[in-house]
């Protein structure tokens, strides 16, 4: 056993300035970074923590050893010697090095709310606009220029119903696409900050506003719903059964990388992270003439709504990343580049079914989707898209960590 020594009872300096109490376990990390010094065990500082009144040996070995063990696999922390093999299991057969990078400290997270919200009765779309309706005619559904297979030679030579075909099933997929971010990513994600399980203190005022998140979301779902049967009862062409959106896959993986008690962290910063991006789709398709009304103003209305979302969950990391502990912030820092991926990554599964109907074969699938899609355009779209949220990460602090700004870095973000 590692026999308990503090740097005071080593050195003689004893300090008498009590330390504040932790506002709950995730500061206990905090607070022992600056007495790693190479000598102590989990529990010396533990004891030493205990001294200062940060609460009990117990609690603090037990919070030590899991957030030291998160602060080893994100290299921030060296382990010199273990005498278990679990040795985060055992508070009093560890030793840690000094830390390599320094301490980022604790940010005041408390800066007044503005609620973006103030006119929501009267303006939310859900409040205020009507059910949208397609109106008849043979107009294009989607704008030809963010479909780029549309254009592929083998695309082409089929003929204009063909080429028609390929755009309504790139609306098919946006619609799907929303309707499942909404409900699978979205809303429960708002739902637990409307109800005070997000784990992050909010003002009331922000609870109150995801209450109103939420309806707009539900409503973004359904209205995407409502279009897609409206288009298929107006063309004649089916919604074909899709898979779930490769987004949800991505982030499954992404989250088994991570310690799970972080996927609730995760599931939160994809929210963020996708709540403050800004797809070419909401911004261009409102503008496109060609598009039916109905096309146009369903998309218009959802970008309004987000617009307001969007500075909400600005607001949210601003408050979010402060209080994760150092070790969360460098264990989920350098994943952020690949939830920002996981979200904005063209879904090229999806493109399959709409270019078999007009009856490419699998091969031919491939190389229209490979050639009209070369991976140097999807990264550059992907990084413009990114760049509010980039930035925003860059003012909490988050690239202030080299690995976090080196993914940042080699996702082609910055
Ligand atoms: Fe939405
Ligand atoms: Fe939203």
């Amino acid at each position: 056993m590692v026999p308990v020594r503090t740097r005071e009872s080593s050195a003689g300096t004893a300090r008498s300035a009590p330390v504040d109490a932790p506002r709950d376990a995730r500061s206990i990390a905090t607070l022992a970074w600056p007495h790693i010094d190479g000598r102590r065990s989990v529990a010396d500082l533990a004891a030493l923590l205990e001294q200062r009144g940060a609460g009990t040996f117990r609690q603090l070995a037990h919070s030590l050893s899991e957030q030291l063990g998160w602060l080893v696999e994100a290299g921030e922390i060296e382990l010199v010697r273990a005498e278990s093999d679990n040795p985060w299991k055992s508070a009093r057969a560890t030793l840690v090095t000094k830390a390599r990078a320094p301490q980022r400290e604790p940010q005041d997270s408390a800066a007044p709310y503005r609620s973006g919200f103030a006119g929501w009765y009267e303006r939310a779309s859900v409040r205020s606009k009507p059910r949208r309706m397609l109106e008849g005619g043979e107009p294009v559904y989607f704008s030809p220029e963010l479909v780029p297979i549309a254009a592929h030679p083998l695309v082409l030579e089929r003929g204009e119903q063909a080429v028609r075909q390929i755009l309504v099933h790139r609306l098919f997929t946006y619609l799907h696409f929303t309707t499942e971010l909404e409900q699978v990513a979205v809303l429960p994600v708002a739902s637990a900050i409307a109800r005070g399980r997000a784990g992050i203190d909010l003002p009331e005022q922000m609870r109150s506003d995801a209450y109103k998140i939420v309806t707009d979301e539900a409503w973004h779902a359904q209205f995407s719903y409502d279009l897609v049967r409206q288009v298929e009862a107006e063309t004649g062409i089916h919604l074909p059964e899709l898979p779930l959106p490769a987004f949800i896959g991505r982030l499954d993986t992404i989250a088994s990388t991570l310690p799970d008690r972080m996927r609730g962290l995760t599931a939160l910063l994809f929210c963020i992270v996708s709540e403050t991006l800004i797809s070419a789709i909401l911004s261009d398709l409102p503008r496109d003439s060609r598009l039916p009304s109905a096309v146009r103003e369903v998309v218009r209305d959802h970008a309004v709504d987000e617009g307001r979302h969007h500075t909400y969950f600005k607001d949210m990391l601003s408050r979010l990343w402060p209080e994760l502990s150092v070790a969360e912030q460098r264990i989920v820092g350098p994943a952020v580049p690949q939830i920002i991926d996981a979200f904005l990554r063209p879904d090229l599964a999806a493109l399959v079914p709409g270019l078999t109907r007009i009856g490419l074969t699998a091969e031919e699938c491939r190389g229209v989707i490979a050639e009209s899609t070369p991976e140097h355009l999807i990264r550059r779209d992907i990084a413009a898209a990114a760049r509010p949220a980039t930035r925003y990460f860059t003012e909490v602090g988050a690239l202030d960590h080299s690995r976090t700004r080196e993914a940042f870095e080699s996702a082609g973000l910055l």
